[in-house]
């Protein structure tokens, strides 16, 4: 077992990163200890390891509740978390209680922010299931549900006091959700590591095949890139931004196709491509660079060609996103492989990356 501290003060929180954790986790059992403890899961993930995390939790806690809800992003809504709250307060759970997220990052975003509002918030703990929740969306603390004017829009920040990332959970995971995870895990070498960057290339095959060594090496060092950046900069008033890379255009994608089609790391996947191909053409990656990080995307199973609209239909797309400050978005580009940085662009340079062919 590996473990990565995010250091935040009174809020600082480790990362467990292993094998058979949820069968049996000291600092876990420490935490639930004599509580009124929930599960929130949902319908997929919590018939595959509910069980074992409730054995693991081996009757430590006074209260054991396991609360299920639908699977899937279009469920990330004021409904299911109004389940959350039902379930709580009819087994009268007090302040003291724990809340223990076991799923993605759709049942992580939607317990971490049951736990930010209920009784004016609670302790809770992220047991992420996918590649994408156990590398990102488990650690830094952001917690929301969906609101049909957009994604993410009624939202807390609230840290978990533990994270815990079981690797053999993955084994469950199709292989398209693998892949989208693995855009964020390309994501921080990009925007962090070179060296990393490299070793992602060269494991591809064994990441895509979930080997142990090779996954929990990335999950590691992709917890460590976020919980340095979640630690220098915790309510995104600058460096935190860095994170969004390839993301300005990756979530026009999934607005323009309806969100559901691509996954957000497919979606990401190709946005990165673009965010690249601009930082080129802004005169601060060198062309191979970005030639070399598209066909780390490509081999990851990933899309690296955008849709084909309008400069138009691009703009109104990402002017919703709400990282766009009055209307004009600004994008995370690289200045070399392992350095981002956050810029506004001239309207005819975005204009040639949005008409560029993939093959350039
Ligand atoms: N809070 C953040 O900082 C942050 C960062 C990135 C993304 N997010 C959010 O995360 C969400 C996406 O998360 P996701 O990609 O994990 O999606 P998800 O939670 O919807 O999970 C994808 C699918 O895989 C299933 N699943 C989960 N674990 C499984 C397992 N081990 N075996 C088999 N099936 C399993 C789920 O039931 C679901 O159907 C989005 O809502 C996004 O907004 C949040
Ligand atoms: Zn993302």
């Amino acid at each position: 077992m590996r473990s990565i501290e995010v250091c935040l003060a009174e809020r600082s929180y480790p990362i467990l990163v292993g094998s058979g954790l949820l069968a049996g986790c000291e600092p876990l059992r420490a935490l639930a200890a004599g509580r009124q403890v929930a599960i929130v899961t949902d319908d997929t993930v919590g018939p595959l390891y509910a069980g074992a995390l409730s054995a693991g939790l081996g009757g430590a806690c006074a209260t054991l509740l396991t609360v299920t809800l639908p699977a899937g992003e279009s469920n990330k809504t004021w409904d299911s978390l109004n389940r959350v709250f039902d379930a709580l307060l009819q087994a009268r759970f007090d302040r003291g209680c724990l809340i223990i997220a076991l799923g993605g990052g759709v049942v992580g975003d939607m317990a971490g922010f049951a736990a930010a509002v209920y009784q004016r918030g609670v302790d809770f703990v992220q047991v992420p299931t996918t590649l994408l929740a156990q590398v990102d969306s488990s650690v830094g603390g952001k917690t929301a549900i969906n609101h049909p004017a957009g994604k993410n829009m009624i939202g807390a920040f609230h840290q978990p006091r533990l994270v815990l990332a079981d690797l053999d959970t993955l084994r469950t995971l199709p292989a398209r959700e693998l892949s989208a995870g693995l855009a964020e895990v390309i994501k921080h070498g990009a925007i962090a590591d070179p060296v990393y960057l490299d070793a992602i290339d060269r494991d591809m095959d064994a990441l895509r095949a979930c080997e142990q060594r090779a996954m929990g090496e990335a999950i590691v060092r992709s917890c460590q890139i976020k919980a340095d950046v979640v630690a220098r900069d915790e309510r995104e008033g600058g460096v935190r931004a860095i994170l969004n890379f390839g993301h300005t255009f990756g979530h026009a994608i999934e607005a323009g196709f309806g969100f559901g089609q691509w996954l957000h790391g497919e979606a990401v996947g190709a946005g990165m491509v673009q965010a690249a191909d601009l930082s080129c053409r802004l005169g601060l990656l060198a062309r191979p660079d970005a030639k070399h990080l598209a066909a780390i995307i490509a081999r990851a199973g990933l899309p690296v060609t955008a849709p084909p609209w309008s400069f138009e239909r691009w703009i109104e797309l990402m002017s919703v996103d709400k990282k766009a400050e009055q209307g004009a978005p600004r994008f995370v580009v690289l200045e070399g492989i392992g350095r981002a940085s956050l810029r506004r662009v001239p309207d005819a340079m975005l204009r040639e990356t949005l008409a560029a062919s993939p093959d350039r």
